[in-house]
């Protein structure tokens, strides 16, 4: 479907809220609870995330602005000229102004995202930001396979741009398949400039997961309460709190929400019951060391071409091209 707001066109291959219903009742129907962590991005969720950026103990978000600033001009060479820009999971595009003010003759910029207020506000304000750039906003939940718009102009090279370490939020083997189907989308010749957080000290990566001010407790719990409105849930979230920790063995921060007590909750007509410490998962946010990204990459049909990475060594910025 394609609608017009204002100047832009506005791509819509959203799913339908069947698919969130679907995917809580299999998740909580399952003997270790879960609900997949792309679900807490409603509007508030996606407005609770963009505070956490902010967070003194989230690191990812102003090390790798800091990253990108430093090393702008050598991302933009390797980018090339004429390229479709895609930014995938675009939210409020805070770091792709950094490449939009240095990319002079991007061909077309498609930022996607599955939340459609917060896409659509991102891209007017882009549109008017960079007059010269065409935006074509496509509003998909590009975890599964979406169409891209045909382009407005000749196109140099496709290069998706996956900043924020969301990859992190895959299990490997998910990963691996949806970079497998973005090394499809961008082939032949096509690039990928992709934002990767690295292992480091533990108490540095829980701590992130665990502010001092609650947010990402907030963040989490807004699962129960989107769950409350939409799917018409009995979730009391005074009974429930907020975990995080890390997992040496798969290599990943884990969080989930606990129930404080022995409950049983109804969701759109279904009834869950809780024992006292019973966990629902609800993201997995994986650390990789460089050479494991360059494996899971590297099955995935990319090559990685350049690393950039903070003093520290806390994140890193990669550009990889498709081989073939
Ligand atoms: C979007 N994603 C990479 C964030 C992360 O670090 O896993 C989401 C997040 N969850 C809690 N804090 C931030």
């Amino acid at each position: 479907m394609e609608t017009t707001t204002q100047a832009l066109s506005l791509v819509d291959e959203a799913p339908a809220t069947e698919s969130f219903r679907d995917a809580a009742l299999d998740g909580l129907r399952k003997s270790q609870k879960q609900i997949p962590s792309k679900f807490l991005y409603d509007e508030r969720g996606s407005k609770l995330f963009d505070q956490i950026c902010e967070l003194e103990e989230y690191y990812p978000t102003r090390t790798e602005i800091g990253i990108m600033r430093d090393n702008v001009e050598d991302m933009v060479q390797s980018i090339g000229p004429q390229a479709r820009l895609l930014e995938l999971g675009s939210g409020s595009s805070q770091k792709t102004r950094i490449l939009l003010d240095h990319l002079d003759d991007l061909a077309v910029y498609v930022p996607v995202d599955i939340s459609r207020s917060h896409l659509v506000e991102a891209a007017e304000a882009l549109a008017e930001a960079y007059p010269h750039i065409p935006v074509q906003p496509l509003c998909a939940d590009y975890t599964t396979s979406f169409d891209l718009p045909e382009p407005p102009q000749p196109v140099h090279r496709t290069v998706a741009y996956y900043p924020g370490s969301t990859v992190g939020n895959f299990r490997p083997e998910e990963a691996q398949r949806f970079l497998s189907r973005l090394a499809e989308a961008v082939a032949p010749n096509g690039g990928l400039l992709i934002g990767v957080d690295l292992k480091k000290d533990v108490a540095v990566m829980e701590a992130a997961y665990n502010d001092a001010a609650g947010v990402t407790a907030a963040f989490n719990k807004n699962l129960l309460r989107r769950m409350n409105r939409e799917l018409n849930a009995t979730f009391d979230l005074d009974r429930f709190e907020h975990e995080s920790i890390w997992n040496e063995e798969k290599g990943c921060v884990e969080s989930f929400l606990r129930s404080r007590e022995a409950q049983t909750v109804t969701v759109a007509g279904h009834s869950f019951s809780f024992a006292k410490g019973e966990r629902i998962h609800t993201e997995y946010s994986y650390k990789y060391t460089l050479e494991d990204f360059a494996e899971l990459v590297g099955a995935a049909g990319f090559s990685v071409e350049t690393v950039w990475t903070d003093d520290q060594s806390y994140f890193s910025v990669q550009y990889c091209t498709v081989d073939g």
